[in-house]
């Protein structure tokens, strides 16, 4: 059983092609990680998780959702991060997390995706020949990774140094609430009130009133998925995101339509 998170499409299309890959299904966590629904998972074949790396890590909502769902049947769990290209620390809480489980940690791999994140201008933008050649060259990693777990083989990563989870952990709380505000975050005039920003939010941190959405609390997961997914590109934080492309997998899937495996 495939099981994932994805806000942009990126590990969405990594999930349901390995589903495709080993005849296996590829269950989408939102509706689980929003209604805060912990029943036990059960799968006769080996677990994979597939989750986006939000600084240096797994989501924390989905750290938070694995640790207390019982996954039972098949003992073996599988990790595939997607990410910008630096997937962190996400390897060694996916294996800590395992262990506390009494389950077994069969390894991870890292994809390198597009980066999803704009609401910051940290990071240039891609060209579209960039996000069309990582995409690809996930694609051609898929089968691979797949026949390692046919095989029940563990998928083999690059080590994690002691310092990156030193950093990683204690920083991250930091950062999220300076950085990852909800206050900046706003609907323009363009807003046609569909409410699928507010159906797509893990965290549940978005309500529709009068028409318009508005984010509660002071910070979320920023994941991207209200900015990213909204059919008419209302959405913006701040500033920051005015010019900028938006980004989801979908704008880009025609760069491996030639594989008959793509659904
Ligand atoms: C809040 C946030 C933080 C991110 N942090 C990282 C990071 O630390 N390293 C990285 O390489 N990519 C990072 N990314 C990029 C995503 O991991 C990447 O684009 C991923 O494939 C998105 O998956 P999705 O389309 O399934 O949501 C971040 C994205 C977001 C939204």
């Amino acid at each position: 059983m495939i099981l994932y998170f994805s806000a942009t499409g990126n590990t969405r299309f990594v999930a349901q092609g390995l589903a495709a890959r080993l005849g296996d299904e590829a269950l989408d966590l939102l509706d689980k990680i929003r209604r805060s629904d912990y029943t036990p998972i059960q799968s006769d074949a080996p677990f994979i998780i597939c989750a986006p790396t939000y600084v240096c890590e797994m989501p924390r909502f989905l750290t938070a959702w694995l640790r207390r769902t019982p996954l039972t049947g098949n003992r073996d769990v599988y990790f595939i991060f997607t990410s910008g290209g630096y997937a962190g620390i996400s390897g060694v809480l996916a294996r800590s997390i395992v262990r506390k489980k009494g389950l077994r940690y069969m390894g991870c791999a890292n994809l390198t995706m597009p980066r999803n994140y704009i609401a910051s201008d940290a990071y240039p933008e891609l060209e579209t020949a960039e996000i069309e050649r990582r995409i690809r060259q996930t694609n051609g990693q898929l089968e691979a990774i797949a026949a390692s777990i046919e095989r029940q083989e563990r998928l083999r990563s690059r080590h994690v140094w002691l310092f990156e989870v030193l950093i990683t952990l204690p920083f991250n709380p930091v950062w999220s609430r300076v950085r990852q505000g909800v206050r900046d975050f706003q609907a323009t005039e363009k807003c046609v009130g569909c409410g699928k920003c507010a159906r797509g939010c893990p965290l549940n941190v978005i309500r529709i009133v009068e028409g318009k959405p508005v984010w509660n609390g002071k910070s979320c997961a920023h994941c991207m998925s209200c900015i990213q997914n909204c059919p008419v590109e209302a959405i913006e934080y701040g500033n920051v995101t005015q010019k900028k492309q938006r980004y989801r997998f979908e704008k880009y899937r025609y760069a491996v339509q030639d594989d008959g495996r793509v659904k």
